[in-house]
């Protein structure tokens, strides 16, 4: 049989190159050899965002996005998170064999308590149980699906291997395996995809180059990109450049070592890099942004995909928490 990968992403923003290159592409590479569950967590989004025009916008944007990126739901098993209400009682069950230590040490927890102490304000204020407890919806997102890889960037890896101590923990505990333990897949030549800063890209910091942007507002973008002083003359380091590193996730090897030579030779101004970058970004991005257009127009045939692939998901879910809840003795009387 083949393996599973599972992957999701937040309903919280615009999507953006570091996402398609981080999660959206190699995930979508996976789903040739593996059976792929791909999701939008709408219920992680609510942990943010409470405005329902904005969520139930965002939530369809992350939606078209994955299919304009080109998932095929005859494939892969498309659905929203909250269409599976299986992964809320595994959410529950999980909690009973997590420690709280566990989600202490969770990156996102001890940020958000850090930034608090840092204004001098209660370590815990403005700090919700979904954020506190997320690794664990995540956790029974993956676990609920038997996944054995988890296609995400590197700010991701923590959690999964926080579903995978889990797992492990609830295995050890019925002598027998009862979970799959999971494993997070990382693409290491794009594993952070750089922002407009140099930053990792991420639209916390506000530097994105968005996915589907039009055309006119994708060329601004990329020409507002940060450069040093470096004048047209000087030869320049292609690879301390943000310009560049972005430009090899899209243009082919002649055409990266060209650019890689120019830059060495000098007499290329950032103006003119940026006018290339813009060329091949858009070359890439032209098709999909026209799928997405399409897409977005005709929301009944978005809301049926994802309502065919949650009925193909929950039969699936079901038999992991009849598993579980079975080997777990919450199920009945009878021995
Ligand atoms: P953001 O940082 O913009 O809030 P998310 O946290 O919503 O993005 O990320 C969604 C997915 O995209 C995750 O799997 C994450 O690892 C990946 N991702 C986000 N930004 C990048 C980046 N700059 N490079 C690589 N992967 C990224
Ligand atoms: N936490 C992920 C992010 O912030 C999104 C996500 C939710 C996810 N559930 C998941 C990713 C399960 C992989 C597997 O990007």
């Amino acid at each position: 049989m083949k393996k599973i990968s599972l992957t999701g992403i937040k309903p919280t923003g615009e999507l953006h190159i570091g996402n398609y290159f981080g999660a959206i592409k190699p995930a979508l590479d996976l789903a040739n050899e593996y059976n792929a569950h791909y999701f939008i967590a709408d219920y992680h989004g609510l942990n943010t965002m409470k405005d329902p025009e904005e969520l139930r916008a965002t939530t369809k944007h992350v939606a078209a996005g994955w299919l304009a990126a080109g998932l095929d739901p005859e494939k892969v098993i498309f659905y929203r998170q909250s269409s599976i209400p299986e992964i809320f009682e595994l959410t529950v069950m999980l909690m009973a064999f997590t420690s709280k230590g566990l989600m202490n040490r969770a990156h996102a927890y001890k940020d958000a308590t850090a930034k608090n102490s840092e204004k001098g304000e209660d370590t815990d204020a403005g700090i919700n149980m979904g954020l506190f407890t997320y690794p664990v919806l995540m956790a029974a997102d993956i676990i609920l699906f038997d996944s054995d890889v988890v296609p995400v960037g590197k700010d991701q890896v923590q959690h999964i291997e926080m579903a995978a101590d889990i797992a492990q923990s609830i295995n050890a505990n019925y002598g027998q395996a009862v979970l799959k333990t999971p494993q997070a897949v990382i693409q290491e030549k794009v594993a952070v995809v750089p922002g407009m800063d140099g930053r990792k890209m991420s639209k916390s910091y506000g530097n994105v180059i968005p996915l589907f942007a039009p055309e006119n507002v994708l060329k601004k973008t990329i020409m507002h990109i940060t450069t040093n002083s470096q004048s047209v003359e000087e030869p320049k380091d292609p690879n301390a450049s943000q310009i560049f590193q972005l430009y090899k996730l899209f243009a082919d090897d002649n055409e990266q070592s060209a650019l890689a030579n120019r830059y060495r030779e000098g007499g290329m101004g950032w103006g003119e890099a940026k006018t290339e970058l813009f060329r091949v970004v858009n070359r890439c991005l032209s098709p999909m942004r026209e799928r997405y257009e399409a897409i977005m127009e005709d929301t009944p045939s978005l809301e049926k995909i994802l309502q065919k692939g949650a009925e193909k998901a929950r039969p699936i879910a079901a038999a992991t928490l009849k598993r579980f809840r079975e080997i777990a003795g919450v199920n009945s009387c009878k021995n």
